[in-house]
């Protein structure tokens, strides 16, 4: 049974339009701002992923776990700038740790004190040597990429499909192929995400499902002696969110090592979010690479990549060059170091655990309420509601997930308060460690309407 067999279409559709033509009232300045950035920048946006429907949102200021709107609305942030704000909008030490740095210069590219600082706390937390800095998550991804292929020399890197591991040209691969163009299960195509990628690159990747311990040997087997290695989401957090099953990331690990290739977490949406030690301590396997970004940055551009002795030795050693201008630079680091020693520490994951069994008690209350089909996920402060009767294992169950219901429920929830993050049933929601009880239960009494006015 499907997500809406249930819902009658016609109160669905009268639903959308009604919630769109309230969000539209409520965005004139929006609007006119998206019009006018469209003559400067390509599509309006800074990035294709703002380029959202029904039209971007431009945000003026966040404070605590609020964001604002140019038209003057206000919001609980559960968008939380795609997950890299668990800190909350202009946490006061941040603010005042920048502030700090600005006036004492904010970029050398030479190396600091604070940098190692950071990385002594990184090698404790996530349970690896070695560890160097760079400026976004496509970064940490890349040099992951790099250090695998020249470690095990060999090509072919394994992902799985329907993850998402930043935007250079080795990883764009399979991150949200159509239904149509991913051929069988046992052997899936692997399908450029944008133009402009060689095809040689796309051949040298290829995708395995999630969940699933037997197609990675059979994958293995096929390309025996080729494979370099593989870079896992723990959870897939860009289709919604897609928890790994007893056993399969200790799995994944082994079968790799069995096979003399190596194993990439991308931790970049996980590792400061689902619990002090990222995945790694939540599902207990530590990989040979740790890529890390977002809210381990404080809401600073940030990256880091962290390895084992041998692995990053090659970097020691100048097999291997990872670079980069702004590496380590002494804004980011300042606001890394207070985010990780004094911010996101053990007891705001407690916290994050509270609040986020208030939303999923809630949410699934809401579920069985109104007889939706669905359930909700939240490990530390991340979780999100998936709109199908029966537990998402891979991207290809994914698709089955209901589109109408992600959207309308976006709809629902920004007409009263609570920003989400665009692009529907792909995303999840973070919390802060400014979030209240008030902020999650507003979450909650939303989903709660919906469920009425698609049910009454
Ligand atoms: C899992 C994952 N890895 C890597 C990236 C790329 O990070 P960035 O956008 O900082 O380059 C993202 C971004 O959303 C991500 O979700």
């Amino acid at each position: 049974m499907s997500a809406t067999s249930t819902i009658d279409p016609a109160k669905m559709a009268s639903l959308i339009e009604a919630e769109e033509a309230t969000f539209n009232e409520r965005h004139t300045a929006s609007r006119a701002l998206t019009e006018r950035a469209r003559r400067s920048l390509a599509g309006g946006v800074a990035s294709s992923w703002q380029a959202t429907d029904p039209h971007p949102i431009y945000v003026a200021e966040g404070h605590g776990s609020k964001v604002v709107d140019v038209d003057g609305n206000e919001y609980v942030d559960f968008h939380n700038g795609y997950g890299a704000m668990a800190v909350g909008h202009a946490h006061p030490r941040i603010v005042e740790v920048v502030s700090d740095r600005v006036g004492k210069g904010t970029h050398f590219a030479q190396p600091t004190e604070q940098a190692v600082a950071v990385a002594e706390h990184l090698q404790q937390r996530f349970g690896l040597p070695l560890w160097r800095f760079g400026n976004s998550g496509t970064e940490a991804t890349l040099d992951s990429v790099r250090l695998m292929r020249a470690y095990i020399g060999r090509d072919i890197l394994l992902k799985i499909e329907g993850s998402y591991h930043g935007h250079h040209d080795a990883l764009m691969v399979s991150v949200a192929p159509p239904g149509d163009s991913i051929g069988s299960y046992d052997d899936p195509v692997s399908v450029p995400q944008t133009l402009g990628l060689p095809a040689d690159y796309v051949k040298l990747t290829r995708v395995v499902p999630f969940n699933d311990l037997d197609a990675l040997e059979r994958t293995l087997q096929r390309h025996q002696g080729q494979v370099a290695g593989m870079i896992v989401e723990p959870a897939m957090m860009n289709a919604g969110f897609v928890v790994p099953e007893d056993g399969y990331l200790q799995g994944v690990k082994d079968l790799l090592h069995q096979h003399g290739a190596l194993l990439a977490f991308d931790e970049v949406k996980t590792g400061a979010t689902l619990a002090h030690g990222g995945a790694t301590e939540a599902f207990g396997v530590t990989p040979d690479l740790i890529c890390l970004a977002k809210s381990v940055g404080g809401g600073l551009p940030c990256g880091a990549i962290g390895g084992t002795e041998e692995v990053m030795g090659w970097i020691a050693e100048g097999k291997i060059d990872q670079v980069g201008t702004f590496n380590g630079n002494p804004l980011t680091i300042a606001a890394m170091h207070a985010t990780l020693t004094e911010i996101l520490v053990p007891e705001a994951y407690t916290e994050f655990i509270r609040l986020s069994e208030i939303l999923r008690d809630g949410c699934d209350g809401v579920i069985e309420r109104y007889g939706l089909s669905g359930y909700t996920t939240v490990i530390g402060a991340r979780g999100a509601v998936t709109y199908r009767s029966q537990r998402v294992r891979n991207y290809r169950d994914y698709l089955e997930v209901s589109d109408e219901l992600a959207y309308v429920n976006w709809l629902v929830q920004f007409n009263r308060g609570v920003f989400m993050a665009p692009w529907g049933k792909s995303e999840n929601w973070t919390l802060s460690v400014q979030h209240s009880e008030d902020d999650v239960r507003r979450y909650i009494d939303n989903f709660d309407y919906l469920g009425k006015a698609l049910t009454a």
